[in-house]
């Protein structure tokens, strides 16, 4: 009895939250807009989704900074988007991939800031000069899957976790197209408790189970959920500032259409 209603609530809580993100987000549509670029990396480094020192080489260095639709109160950190300048003089009509890792205010004019190293990669070999001395320029851009070849998804002990206590990690190498919903943890014996999001890809637990941890993440896909379970457990020696590897890649792709009639 209390599995099945265990079992039901779980599939409320997922099925809640795909609608959710079905109703207010128009992920396959092709969005027209204008970037600009951060002069400094240092606007994005320290930037709002948390990921500190990692941002600057994370995606290679192609990030960006998306307003408030895009950013999505930190749900939408991570999200890879394929960004084209639509100019035909400046620019190759291949355009660049960058992963967001900011939020930035409608104050620039423009739905992303990307990093100086994205926007030149748009324009053609000898026109890096040009597309920055133009600071704005018109582009399209969608979102898209994340892929990470060489990379499993993993996880960074943030620095407010203390044994036993409170454990915060962050999520790092999100591949595919889709939402961290829920995340649990098991300890060795089974037993399971949740996560809860404190901001961006950071999620946290107090107290801390003792000994090695896996964690099962609950994604959205279309209006069902989808589970990814780690494959190496987090060590119960796991230390503030390292990162582990969770043996699993994320590849899912939520298909948004059903919420998403008119682009
Ligand atoms: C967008 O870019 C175009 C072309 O560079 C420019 O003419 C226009 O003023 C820009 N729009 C905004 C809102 O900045
Ligand atoms: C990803 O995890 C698998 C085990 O699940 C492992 O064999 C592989 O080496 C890992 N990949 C990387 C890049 O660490």
């Amino acid at each position: 009895m209390a599995i099945l209603a265990l079992c039901f609530f779980f599939f409320c809580l997922l099925n809640a939250f795909s609608c959710a993100i079905a109703a207010n987000d128009c992920d396959a549509c092709l969005h027209q807009s204008n970037a600009t670029y951060f002069r400094s990396a240092s606007p994005i480094s320290s930037g709002a989704c948390g990921y500190g020192y990692l941002a600057k080489s994370l995606y290679e260095g192609y990030t960006a900074a998306g307003i408030p639709t895009l950013f999505k109160d930190g749900v939408g950190c991570g999200t890879c988007f394929h960004v084209r300048c639509k100019d035909k003089e400046l620019c190759r009509r291949r355009g660049t991939k960058v992963v967001l890792t900011d939020k930035h205010g409608s104050d620039f004019g423009t739905d992303l800031v990307l990093s100086d190293r994205a926007f030149i990669s748009m324009a053609y070999k000898d026109k890096a000069r040009d597309i920055l001395d133009r600071r704005n320029i018109d582009i399209e851009y969608k979102r898209i899957p994340c892929e990470y070849t060489n990379q499993n998804l993993s996880i960074r002990i943030e620095a407010s976790s203390k044994k036993p206590d409170s454990l915060a990690v962050a999520f790092l190498y999100q591949g595919g197209k889709t939402e961290i919903g829920a995340v649990s943890v098991f300890d060795q014996f089974g037993r399971s408790r949740t996560m809860v999001r404190i901001y961006g890809p950071v999620w946290d637990m107090s107290p801390v189970p003792e000994g090695p941890l896996s964690f099962r993440l609950l994604v959205p896909l279309g209006f069902d959920g989808s589970m990814v379970n780690s494959k190496k457990d987090l060590p119960a020696d796991w230390k503030v500032g390292e990162i582990y590897d969770l043996g699993v890649q994320m590849n899912g792709i939520t298909d948004y259409r059903d919420g998403c009639g008119t682009c």
